[in-house]
């Protein structure tokens, strides 16, 4: 009854849009910049985009051709592709990890929103922008309020359904960042002394990579293609079955790729140009980013514009992480979608509160010395994720059956077919590596 009811993209570009609305997001443009800044600039590029093309592309297949088989929720498409076995755990992990990642992309979001109207009243250079960011994320009231909004926006969309909602909204969005960014990289490689920046970038230095920096790469392509959680699985639920799924995949991770790269090309030119390091870490975008643009000729207008660029790009991931919450419920309780937004979304609205209050209220709360967010943060995206991509791969590999797999995902013939490497992939590179990152990261944040 309900799969009568389910709606379908209306076009192929719709769906394409939105998981790339998905996947490019706060990971991309806030994240993506400081890891490379720390990681040696061009050297993890290479690792990265190694680590997209055997990793996270045979994954991202996976999970559509998961959705799009199965036409379900998460929780619903592994019980009905393994009826008797505990397969939906998978799914029902994934939930759990969308609810708690939404719970801080929000309060982040905020930040960014915040900033937004920071930037549109202009930074004005000499102020000490690490001491003003601090002061904004110390606060109560402003940081609440910009969380409530964020999460108001975000129910809004997907309350409106799939494509009155989620494609409309991503159509939208998606051509202004895509604009929007090619103005910050227009304005960054023209400045003068551009020059330094751009070789940073693009120059490897191989002495750089470490153990660590593989590591930080493949964390980094599962995090940045919203990969490990369902939320693929779910937009793929929505593709009907005359869907083409190969060529989609590589769209989607294509495309979020470029965008990763060009936010480099916004960031490292202008930090270099105005005498900047590129390796301040998670305060890059926050911290260095105002006093470049406090600096530079125009910068209120290239500081509002970045910002804008970020919350729109926080936005259209976010409804994917509220998306799954609420196909789950839709789905397996049969609930109204209003009602499944707004009830998930407030429930995520106040999960979100901790880690907004660890800043000032709650700041003595700490878990193996890191703050509340960063705690939220490293439990989902360094082992929700990857535990989530780890079972999903060994699922397809071996119980769904690799076979039955790729004879799925090649069922609309397009340019690229998929066959024996994806299988190598799925059943060993892939649940091999990600295990590595797994244990690694978990015995070097504990030892350490
Ligand atoms: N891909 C998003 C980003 O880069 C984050 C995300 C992860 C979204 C998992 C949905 C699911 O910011």
């Amino acid at each position: 009854m309900d799969n009568l009811q389910r709606e379908n993209w209306t076009s192929r570009l719709g769906f394409i849009l939105a998981a790339a609305g998905s996947a490019v997001g706060l990971g991309n443009i806030w994240r993506f910049p400081y890891v490379a800044g720390t990681n040696g600039g061009a050297a993890f590029l290479v690792l990265y985009l190694i680590a997209i093309v055997l990793i996270g592309y045979p994954v991202m297949v996976t999970e559509m051709t998961i959705g799009r088989k199965t036409q379900k929720n998460p929780v619903g498409a592994f019980k009905s592709l393994a009826p008797d076995a505990p397969w939906w755990l998978v799914g029902a992990l994934g939930v759990f990890t969308g609810f708690v990642i939404l719970s801080f992309y929000s309060v982040v979001g905020g930040w960014s929103m915040a900033y937004v109207v920071k930037a549109a009243n202009g930074f004005i250079a000499g102020t000490d922008f690490g001491e003003v960011f601090v002061g904004h994320i110390s606060g109560v009231g402003e940081p609440l309020l910009w969380h409530a909004t964020f999460m108001f926006l975000t129910i809004t969309i997907i309350g409106s359904g799939v494509v009155k909602g989620i494609q409309k909204a991503v159509e939208v969005l998606m051509p202004i960042l895509f604009v929007l960014l090619l103005i910050l990289v227009f304005r960054a490689i023209t400045l003068p002394g551009a020059g330094e920046g751009l070789a940073f970038y693009l120059t490897p230095d191989f002495s750089q990579i470490t153990g660590q920096t593989f590591l930080e790469a493949i964390g980094q392509s599962f995090f940045t293609l919203s990969l490990g959680m369902g939320a693929i699985i779910t937009y793929g639920s929505y593709l009907s079955d005359d869907d083409n799924i190969n060529d989609n995949a590589a769209y989607v991770a294509g495309f979020d790729t470029l965008i990763a790269i060009l936010a480099g090309f916004a960031i490292f030119p202008a930090v270099f140009a105005l005498g900047f390091s590129p390796d301040a870490g998670p305060g890059l975008v926050f911290t260095i980013l105002p006093a470049v643009f406090a600096e530079m000729p125009l910068g209120t207008i290239f500081g509002f514009l970045f910002f804008l660029l970020l919350t729109i790009s926080a936005i259209t991931s976010a409804i994917s992480l509220l998306e799954v919450v609420v196909a789950y419920v839709v789905d397996e309780h049969q609930w109204n979608r209003k009602k499944a937004a707004w009830l998930a979304g407030i429930i995520i609205f106040i999960v979100g509160i901790p880690p907004l209050l660890g800043y000032s209220t709650l700041a003595e709360v700490n878990f193996l010395g890191m703050d509340i967010l960063d705690t939220y943060d490293w439990i989902s995206g360094n082992i929700f994720l990857p535990l989530g991509g780890l079972l999903t791969a060994v699922f397809a590999g071996y119980a769904w059956g690799a076979r039955e797999t790729v004879e799925e995902a090649n069922k609309v013939k397009g340019a690229i077919s998929v066959g024996a490497i994806y299988s190598f992939l799925i059943k060993y590179l892939v649940p091999i590596a990600i295990f590595i990152v797994l244990v690694t990261g978990v015995w070097e944040t504990i030892a350490g």
